[in-house]
């Protein structure tokens, strides 16, 4: 039977795009390096705390970069402070700026992941898209089908993927180190009001419900981390509520208890109103415990009924991680594959995500 037309469309552009990488690698050695040094031209969608981060990074890296942000104050104070090309008020401005953009690294509130990462890939740009992929699973869904029927590469980061001591956790529990998992206990605890300290934390996308905002959807990091360390789990108990006194809209506690398959249970505690802050992991297994810190930056390995431990202390700082995922996607711009996170990864998460709201809603288990 042949083809619709639309799907062969889409399937065309798939290959075109995988055809054109492929003739890129195989130029002659003297014209890669050309098309490797030109300095690549990034968009980035989202003035603020994550995309001038990106955007340092990316101009580190040798790339010049471009702005859009609805915030005129934003786009004054990155044209002040960074050496910028261009500034737009709007995606549909930028668009029809003179020249060539080579990504887009989309830093905007998650409300807007979905519509400006397909009006990327709709134009066959590589996008750098920051987590989480958007507020639900829904969205997801049409974004990787967008991304899939394109194959436009798409990286996504959750950058703890990129931090070195976790590097190192997931290769110590590959090699079983301290024997079968049996219990994990991830902790983030941090007030809203110290992330931003230049503005109201009830002024920031995380207070509000409709910009993608709360404890569940931007602290899904580790959410992230469980499904990157031991796949996809089998059940799920969540609490998601507003408890503090914090005046914001979205949640500020998370509560969950997952468990696995081979009987190995996960507890999951995140929080926008502790201090002092505090993010840890704690993996007990059948051989002693693996505990992970942010600060003390630091691994340590216990086998003792005593407080004896193995400490691997780390020197990276919190840049390092970015810097890293600025570096794949730079490298996804030259040709290379979406390495470390992809939209498929992120679709899991909100699978997860969608679980712990049902559950917390009923009162009941949810079974993935
Ligand atoms: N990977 C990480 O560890 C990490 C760290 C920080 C933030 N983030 C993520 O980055 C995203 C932004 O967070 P942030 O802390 O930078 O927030 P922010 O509020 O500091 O910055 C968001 C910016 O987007 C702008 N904006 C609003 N609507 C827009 C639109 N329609 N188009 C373009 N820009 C728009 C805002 O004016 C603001 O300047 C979120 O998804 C967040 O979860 C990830």
């Amino acid at each position: 039977m042949p083809m619709p037309i639309r799907t062969w469309l889409k399937g065309s552009a798939s290959a075109l795009y995988v055809a054109f990488h492929a003739l890129l690698r195989n130029t002659p050695d003297r014209c890669r390096k050309d098309e490797e040094m030109e300095s690549k031209h990034i968009l980035v969608v989202g003035a603020g705390s994550a995309g001038k981060r990106h955007a340092g990074n990316l101009i580190s890296l040798g790339c010049r970069i471009s702005f859009v942000d609805p915030r005129a104050d934003r786009l004054t104070e990155v044209q002040e402070k960074m050496g910028i090309q261009g500034i737009y008020t709007s995606l549909e401005d930028a668009w029809r700026m003179d020249g060539r953009i080579d990504g887009v690294a989309i830093t905007s509130p998650p409300a807007f992941h979905v519509e400006q990462s397909i009006a990327a890939l709709e134009k066959s740009i590589p996008v750098l898209l920051e987590k989480p992929v958007c507020p639900d699973e829904a969205g997801a869904q049409k974004l990787a089908k967008v991304q899939r029927d394109s194959g436009v590469p798409l990286l996504l980061t959750y950058t703890w993927r990129w931090w070195a001591p976790l590097r190192r956790v997931k290769e110590l529990l590959e090699r079983r180190a301290v024997g079968q998992i049996r219990h994990v206990k991830f902790v983030m605890s941090a007030h809203l009001a110290d992330w931003h300290p230049w503005e109201n934390y009830w002024d920031f996308f995380m207070a509000s419900k409709t910009l993608g905002g709360g404890a569940l959807l931007d602290e899904s990091h580790w959410i992230d981390l469980m499904l990157w360390f031991f796949g996809k789990p089998e059940r799920v108990i969540a609490s998601i509520g507003k408890i503090s006194e914090l005046k914001i809209e979205t949640d500020d506690n998370v509560d969950m208890l997952v468990f696995y398959k081979d009987g190995m249970r996960v507890t999951l505690h995140l929080d926008l109103y502790g201090r002092p802050h505090e993010k840890y992991i704690r993996f007990v297994g059948e051989q002693g415990t693996i505990s992970w810190t942010v600060d003390p930056n630091r691994i340590r390995i216990g086998r003792e009924m005593t407080e004896t431990w193995e400490t691997q202390d780390f020197e990276c700082e919190r840049n390092d991680m970015f810097l890293d995922a600025d570096r794949e996607f730079l490298n996804v711009l030259n040709g290379g594959s979406v390495q470390t996170c992809t939209i498929e990864d992120g679709l899991k998460v909100l699978s997860v995500i969608e679980a712990a709201r049902e559950s917390s809603a009923s009162g009941c288990a949810v079974v993935l």
